[in-house]
């Protein structure tokens, strides 16, 4: 299985536990890859135990609960929370995908976040896709004509060039 990668030179370790309320009775333990370039300190596995009777059915539930009630230090993108932009991206018990669409009740046991794999981080479970876009803008994934583009003015599209595309970007994803 491919690693995500450790910042130089650091080795992980036990970090902190954040415990549930003590009258909580359907706790979920989640453990959670924490990492700050701004503090020099090695990276940390922190334990998050989330109340799952207060909280909603996704991965991301608990993860923006944990950041709403426990730590608010707890850095990771989300965007669209319907499995649309792929913000969310991360590997949970060794799995890659997304945390919006990933139920708590399919992982079984405690839950095991880390960021993607091949991917340097930036901070907690933030990936830095500089490179994949610089490879994303190299292979220029974009409609490119040979006509020189009009001055001032909207550049024109027949109805039968339109339908040339039709089936192709109607679609987000
Ligand atoms: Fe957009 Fe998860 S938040 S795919």
């Amino acid at each position: 299985m491919v690693q995500f990668r450790l910042p130089k030179n650091s080795t992980m370790s036990e970090g902190k536990t954040f415990r549930a309320a003590p009258d909580a009775k359907n706790v979920k333990r989640f453990r959670v890859y924490r990492w700050s370039p701004d503090d020099g300190k090695n990276p940390t596995i922190d334990t998050y135990e989330v109340d799952l009777d207060k909280c909603g059915p996704m991965v991301l539930d608990a993860l923006i609960k944990i950041k709403s009630e426990q730590d608010a230090s707890l850095t990771f993108r989300r965007s669209c929370r319907e499995g649309i932009c792929g913000s969310c991206s991360m590997n949970m018990n060794g799995k890659n995908g997304l945390a919006c669409t990933t139920a708590i009740e399919d992982l079984k046991g405690e839950i095991r976040i880390t960021p993607l794999p091949s991917m340097d981080v930036i901070k907690d479970l933030v990936p830095d896709f500089t490179h994949f876009y610089a490879q994303y803008a190299s292979i220029r994934p974009w409609l490119q004509t040979v006509s020189t583009t009009p001055s001032g003015k909207e550049r024109l599209q027949w109805q039968e060039q339109r339908e040339k595309h039709d089936g192709r970007y109607e679609c987000i994803l």
